[in-house]
This record gives structure tokens, C-alpha cells and sequence, in this order.
């Protein structure tokens, strides 16, 4: 199915589930950032963002914490509503923040269903692999597309000790690809490879029929996916080796600040065109400046 192909669902020009599919089919690469708000939604999207992924890494870009762990379901709903209103055309993924899929298969299922219900997402993601399998399949039979998570697991970082690649030795790497598999016979449409050797993520990336989307897991996957704070240089802090910043956003934020606070100092902001009048007489008859309201200066 291409992106321009109408739906019989009313999806119109969305880019579907199949979509991404046959994209990959075409060894066409899948273009993927993160999303939290419907104005980045509606830039990303127009710089040709093929999924948006409300990501819980919004708990250390967005809220400022040091890991994806306190990020609750209600909060992701929040964003998750923000970002499809901003969105025309992109498939849009929920990820399942910590201790929404992890307790049980039913309590996984109706948390999934909340992103569709409440968040108007088409998808959702969560991490782990052979662990997940059941509870993957008991979403994917509900009719919720689930992409799958494995290699860096941002969520078990404490397991991990700390954010580390994971699969650089045969043993570990085999663990990484039977994860894969795993989620991939589950049911799920699509995983994401975070933090895995590039040899790994080719060799996945051949033996799995769904596509794989790599974030830290080099350039033979489907389809890329980067935060959108680092993809656009929104971060203060020097960012990991395989974020590629495509922008300065944060420096040159500080710089236009900058420039208003000089501005409001030194009395030029706001200027005549900035303001708004009043006509001859008003500012001693208020009646009639409030019928000019609204009409600025020139
Ligand atoms: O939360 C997130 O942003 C993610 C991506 C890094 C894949 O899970």
C-alpha cells in the first residue's frame, strides 16, 4: 500500500501499519523521530517524518529527568493527544512508559488501549523481547499494532548499569537477535534496535520479515529513528556519538533571547508597529478607545 493510496478506514493520507510495510518491501528507508507537542509534530511531519513516536525519553528532554523510569501513562496520553493534533499524515506510535505493560498481559492490553482510545496514536511500542512475547501477542490479538523494543531497553537501565551497547560479544548478540525474533513471531509489526553493534543490526535486519527501525544500530536497518531534540540541537548537553545534530536550535535560541533582552532594556521592543494606538481624544474618553482596540500603529 503507498502513503497516497486512500483508505476504505477514512485514514485518508495517513501512512499506515502497511504502509511501513511495504516501504521496507521497496528497501525504502522509514524516516522516524520522536514527538511530544503538536508544533513539532507539524514541523517534523512537514520535513517528511514518516512516524512520529511520543517517546517517554519526553521524561529527560521534555520534564528534565535523568531516566525514562518516573514518566507516568497519563503524562504520555497528554503528549501523545498534543502530538496527533499537530499530525495530518504520519503514523503515529505511543510508547508504554515503565510499569504499564510489565505487571501482567491484561493490564498491558488496556493501557495499549488507552494510547488508541484517549491518545488518538495507531500503534504502540514497548521494550523487551522473549519476556514480552506473551504480552505482545494479547495486544497485536486486540487489533493494536505493537513495534517491539529490544538491545538498549532505556527502561532497564538499572539492570544494565547504565545506558550501555548492548550485543557486543557472540553471546550477547545472540541474546539480542533471539530477542528480536521473539517479538517479531509475537506478532508485533516493527522493532526498534537501540544501542547494538552495526553487524548485529544488519544481521537482524536480514533475518527478521518486519522491518527494523535503528536508533545507535548503524545503517543497514529499515528505517532510522532519533529524539527530536538531538536530531534538531535542542539539548544543552553534548549528546551520544550516533546522534547526528542537523540544527543549533539551542545556541541559537540562547542568541535570539539574547537579543529580546537587549532589546526590552534598552527600550526598543516593543516598537510603533509591535503597538497598538488610539484615535484622537480617547485616552480621556475610554468608550471611544475601546471601539479602536486591536488596530495597531503605522
Ligand atoms: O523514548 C524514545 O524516544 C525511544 C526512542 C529512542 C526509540 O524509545
Amino acid at each position: 500500500m503507498s502513503a497516497e493510496q486512500p483508505s476504505a478506514l477514512g485514514l485518508g493520507q495517513r501512512i499506515t501499519v502497511q504502509t511501513l510495510r511495504a516501504m521496507a518491501t521497496r528497501s525504502e528507508r522509514i524516516v522516524m523521530t520522536t514527538a511530544y507537542d503538536a508544533t513539532f509534530a507539524r514541523m517534523l511531519e512537514e520535513g517528511g517524518a514518516d512516524a512520529l513516536l511520543v517517546g517517554d525519553s519526553l521524561g529527560m528532554v521534555v520534564q528534565g529527568l535523568d531516566t525514562t523510569l518516573p514518566v507516568t501513562l497519563d503524562e504520555m496520553i497528554y503528549h501523545a493527544r498534543a502530538v496527533s493534533r499537530g499530525s495530518r499524515r504520519a503514523h503515529l506510535i505511543g510508547d508504554m512508559p515503565f510499569m504499564s505493560y510489565q505487571v501482567s498481559a491484561e493490564h498491558a492490553l488496556r493501557n495499549a488501549g488507552r494510547f488508541l482510545a484517549e491518545g488518538n496514536m495507531h500503534a504502540v511500542k514497548l521494550e523487551g523481547g522473549i519476556e514480552m512475547a506473551e504480552t505482545i501477542r494479547r495486544i497485536v490479538g486486540a487489533g493494536i499494532p505493537v513495534m517491539g523494543h529490544v538491545g538498549l531497553t532505556p527502561q532497564s537501565v538499572h539492570a544494565m548499569g547504565g545506558f550501555k551497547l548492548q550485543g557486543k560479544d557472540q553471546d550477547d548478540a545472540e541474546r539480542v537477535l533471539q530477542d528480536a525474533k521473539a517479538v517479531a513471531e509475537a506478532g508485533a509489526y516493527a522493532v526498534v534496535l537501540e544501542g547494538i553493534p552495526a553487524p548485529l543490526a544488519a544481521r537482524i535486519t536480514k533475518q527478521l520479515s518486519i522491518p527494523t527501525v535503528g536508533i545507535g544500530a548503524g545503517a543497514e536497518c529499515d528505517g532510522q529513528v532519533l529524539v527530536c531534540y538531538d536530531l534538531l540541537g535542542l539539548s544543552a548537553e553534548r549528546v551520544p556519538r550516533f546522534v547526528k545534530e542537523y540544527e543549533t536550535f539551542y545556541t541559537r535560541g540562547v542568541a535570539a533571547v539574547r537579543a529580546y533582552a537587549e532589546d526590552v532594556r534598552a527600550g526598543r521592543f516593543p516598537a510603533a508597529e509591535h503597538s497598538f494606538g488610539m484615535p484622537a481624544g480617547a485616552a480621556t474618553h475610554p468608550e471611544v478607545a475601546s471601539e479602536n482596540l486591536g488596530e495597531p500603529v503605522h
